[in-house]
């Protein structure tokens, strides 16, 4: 395959494109959010098993070779995983990748960001759910406000454009901070995206009435700052935009009420080497198995191809017409199998 050519990516049973990879990099985390992980205690990975930077870096050159474009560092968190730069300097010398995103909870960030910044990575998303450090204590069970708000200030000082603020919103716990987010992200030059309570595996406390819908979120925006107009774009991003007439443009992410399925072009990749497509899907395929078992690349690619164009899952909107649902995988089977939860499937 030539370096140079634009490469027409894979497309599955409804004309979806294989376009992106979210890369866990480690299934542990350092905080404990009600809405992710809400247990006493994990299954983690065994050590042994999860993927080497070299392993990672050929896995994903595999795929972008076959066209996928954004590449996302996920966890957990994935700044708990030791020398993270070094990683993302492999990565970031795949010409290939157009997008290099990290997606982190910002404990750890301050840190990190401007070694991150040098080794290439083009952009990141911090979770901030409350701006009250009390409230962040109960919601993650740790006590780290103050460093994640510092993280965000290192990641602009460390020179990062077109940073992400991504907010869960559960009715009962946060609903009343989304002006003072918006007017925070304002303040941090960041795009706030709201995003819905999802029934996803790890999600054990999940129960629609904690879900505060995209419409209560417009409702509530619009009572606040006056009309609220979509921004219209061909995209295949989960968040939907909307400007505010003072010019801020803030996303809702509504994949409980409204799901985004016809356009997910993503997949993922677990720290051990599991492919799954969807979020909600309970089957993966080990790549670490191929990779270690000493399939040729052809080999692995080709599966890649004919995994994705089998697929035909559209897990948030089956999970939406069920109608009534409850919490997607029960606490005994996430015990028996951690890639079930959201954490090790890094969102
Ligand atoms: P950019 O828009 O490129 O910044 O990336 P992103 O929005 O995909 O990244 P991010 O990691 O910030 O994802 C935001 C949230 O969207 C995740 O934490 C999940 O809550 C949700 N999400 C991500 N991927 C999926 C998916 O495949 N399906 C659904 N239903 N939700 C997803
Ligand atoms: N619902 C919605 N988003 C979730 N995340 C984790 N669990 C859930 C859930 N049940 C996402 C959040 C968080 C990111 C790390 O993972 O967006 O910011
Ligand atoms: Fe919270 Fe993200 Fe950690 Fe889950 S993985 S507990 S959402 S910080």
């Amino acid at each position: 395959m030539s370096h140079s050519a634009q490469v027409r990516p894979p497309a599955d049973v409804f004309g979806r494109p294989l376009r992106s990879l979210r890369v866990s990099v480690t299934d542990r985390c350092n905080l404990r959010c009600r809405y992710c992980m809400p247990e006493e205690e994990y299954v983690w990975l065994p050590r042994e098993e999860l993927l080497t930077f070299e392993e990672i870096t050929a896995v994903v050159a595999l795929f972008t070779e076959l066209g996928v474009e954004d590449v996302r560092l996920t966890g957990g968190e994935p700044l708990l995983r030791k020398d993270l730069p070094l990683l993302v300097q492999m990565l970031a010398r795949n010409p290939r990748i157009k997008d290099l995103a990290l997606t982190t909870n910002g404990v750890l960030l301050a840190e990190q960001a401007r070694a991150l910044r040098e080794a290439g990575l083009h952009r990141v998303t911090i979770s901030l759910d409350t701006l009250r450090p009390e409230r962040f204590k109960a919601l993650t069970r740790r006590d780290a406000h103050a460093q994640v708000l510092r993280g965000i200030e290192a990641a602009r000082a460390a020179g990062f454009r077109r940073i992400k603020i991504d907010t869960v919103i559960l009715r009962g716990t946060n609903e009343d901070e989304l002006a003072g987010i918006l007017e925070f992200g304002k303040q941090v030059s960041a795009e706030v995206r709201f995003i819905e309570y999802m029934d996803v595996g790890g999600a054990t406390q999940w129960s629609m009435d904690k879900v505060f819908t995209r419409a209560e979120v417009l409702d509530h925006v619009s009572r606040r700052y006056g009309r609220v107009e979509p921004v219209y774009e061909d995209s295949s991003a989960p968040a939907e935009r909307f400007l505010l007439p003072d010019g801020t443009v803030f996303g809702i992410i509504a994949s409980t009420t409204t799901p985004f399925c016809r356009r997910c072009d993503r997949s993922r990749l677990t720290a051990d080497g599991m492919w799954y497509l969807c979020l909600y899907a309970q089957q993966g395929h080990d790549l670490r198995k191929m990779l270690r078992g000493g399939a040729a690349k052809e080999e692995i690619r080709s599966t890649i191809v004919s995994v994705w164009q089998g697929r035909s899952d559209r897990g948030a909107e089956d999970r939406k017409a069920l109608g009534a649902r409850g919490t997607l995988v029960p606490i005994e089977q996430l015990r028996k199998d951690p890639h079930l939860e959201m954490h090790t499937r890094g969102g």
